[in-house]
């Protein structure tokens, strides 16, 4: 977007992307991902970037294609920044990578579990490059890490 903050009453919106197998909050193994579905989680996340100063967007899929083509239109002005969970394609998906740098947002990864700690093929993030910072392992509570970070990016952008 050209003119940060131009939206939303003033403040820069935060498109919040979560991929495949997300929708699952609630169902999944709580001990690594928590008790919250993901309704819950995106309504935590809108008050805390609210505070912030943020505006939301929310996006799921369980279509890799779909959420291609999501990070496209992004790039048009649909967000000043993404937070996202890309779930299991975080690990292998390249062309979601690729939409990701075609968006050329400020971006960060974030992930409810400790994917340093798990199985060794979790530690592999195609999109950690492309993002200025990843929160790994803080439950829900990481993605109040995730748009802090993304608030400094945008600050600095806007400066
Ligand atoms: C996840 C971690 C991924 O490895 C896993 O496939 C998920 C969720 C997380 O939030 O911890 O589906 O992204």
């Amino acid at each position: 977007m050209s003119a940060l903050g131009a939206r939303a009453g003033g403040r820069p919106l935060v498109e919040v992307m979560h991929g495949v197998n997300l929708d699952q909050l609630g169902r999944r193994d709580a001990a690594l991902y928590g008790t919250l579905t993901l309704a819950e989680l995106e309504q935590r996340v809108a008050a805390q970037a609210d505070e912030m100063g943020l505006a939301t967007s929310f996006f799921h899929s369980n279509h890799e294609g779909r959420f291609v083509e999501r990070l496209h239109a992004l790039r048009d002005g649909g967000a000043d920044a993404v937070l996202l969970n890309p779930g299991a394609w975080t690990h292998y998906a390249w062309a979601i990578r690729d939409a990701l740098e075609i968006a050329a947002l400020p971006a960060v990864e974030v992930h409810l579990s400790d994917v340093a700690q798990r199985e060794p093929w979790r530690r592999l993030s195609v999109i950690a490059e492309l993002c200025v910072g990843t929160v790994c392992g803080r439950g829900a509570d990481g993605y109040r890490d995730a748009l802090a970070l993304l608030r400094e990016a945008l600050d600095g952008v806007s400066a």
